[in-house]
């Protein structure tokens, strides 16, 4: 894989500026080794592991298949018993944390000691605001196009603006799963990109088959967001959660035919490996580059 060098590559050591997202019930082992492989920075959130032996073994599992970075999200709400989770992955030798609900300074010194970053999910700038002054390394600019919890401005918009007023870097997620899209988000300021999306249609992410069909056969007019489900904004299979409220309580499980995605969708039309899926966005991403420089030929 060729490099692609930016602040945030040269920040967590990875060859390209492409992070595959944490997802909830997505991103396991499997995939967060098969992005750290190609290039990336592959992920897990911690909220997939009901107990810390669970995530225990996820990271001896990840350890035994890759000792490229990776990177978790963790939840800092004192609803997970996040100081155990955080000891857990510095053994492990995470290198990118990526914070969403709670406070970062909780973590951030213990971090920075083992050579880590912490970044924020913020969708708003005054959250951005808030996670600079609370001392973090970057932001990632959650927009409105994004799989999961989405924000309210569009990437194009969010990224330029957090960058302009905020001095961090800005990572971009949301509507990226091609070269040519990621070439939009470092053109606009951003240092990399979060793909989430694109990624449940691989071979290595735990979505259900009719998931993974149902990503590839949508389109962008097939995503809803709706606060409906979790009490925040997310965006949604539109078809997954049509009879939402009617259906019963069935506990945790109701979640596995739940499926949400954001609007790239659009651009996800077959089923692949997670490798692949990277190794094409850096060939695209390079095809996009040299087609914009023609643009300035005499
Ligand atoms: C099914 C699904 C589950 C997600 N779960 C999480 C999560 O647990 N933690 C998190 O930080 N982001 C989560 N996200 C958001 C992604 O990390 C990322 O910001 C987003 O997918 C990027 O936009 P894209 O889907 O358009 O690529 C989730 C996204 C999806 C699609």
């Amino acid at each position: 894989m060729q490099r692609i060098r930016t602040e945030f590559t040269d920040m967590l050591n990875v060859d390209v500026p492409i992070i595959g997202a944490p997802m909830f019930l997505i991103s396991y082992a499997d995939l967060a080794v098969a992005v750290s492989e190609a290039g990336g920075l592959g992920s897990v959130p911690l909220p997939n592991f009901r107990t810390t032996g669970d995530l225990a073994a996820c990271l001896e599992d990840i350890r035994s298949r890759t000792s490229r970075p990776i990177g978790v999200n963790i939840h800092l709400s004192g609803k997970f018993p996040w100081k155990e989770q955080l000891a857990l992955c510095l053994d492990a030798g995470v290198k990118f944390f990526l914070t969403s609900l709670g406070d970062p300074r909780l973590i951030i010194d213990d971090v920075h000691a083992q050579g880590g970053k912490v970044f924020a999910d913020v969708v708003t700038f005054e959250q951005a605001r808030k996670a600079r002054d609370r001392g973090v390394d970057g932001l990632v600019a959650v927009a409105s196009d994004a799989g999961g919890h989405a924000g309210r401005s569009p990437t194009i918009v969010l990224v330029p603006y957090l960058r302009a007023k905020l001095d961090l870097p800005v990572v971009a997620a949301g509507g990226i799963s091609t070269g040519a899209q990621m070439a939009a988000a470092l053109a606009i300021g951003a240092c990399a990109v979060v793909v989430g999306t694109r990624l449940i249609a691989t071979h290595e992410s735990k979505a259900l088959p009719a998931y993974k069909d149902a990503v590839v056969a949508a389109g962008p007019e097939d995503i809803v967001c709706t606060d409906k489900i979790t009490g925040n904004p997310a965006n949604w299979l539109k078809d997954s959660i049509r009879d939402f409220e009617t259906r019963p309580e069935i506990g945790s499980k109701k979640w596995l035919d739940l499926w949400s995605a954001g609007k790239s969708v659009a651009q996800t039309d077959q089923i692949k490996s997670a490798g692949d899926v990277l190794r094409e966005m850096v060939e695209d991403y390079r095809a996009t580059c040299t087609r914009l420089m023609a643009t300035l030929d005499e």
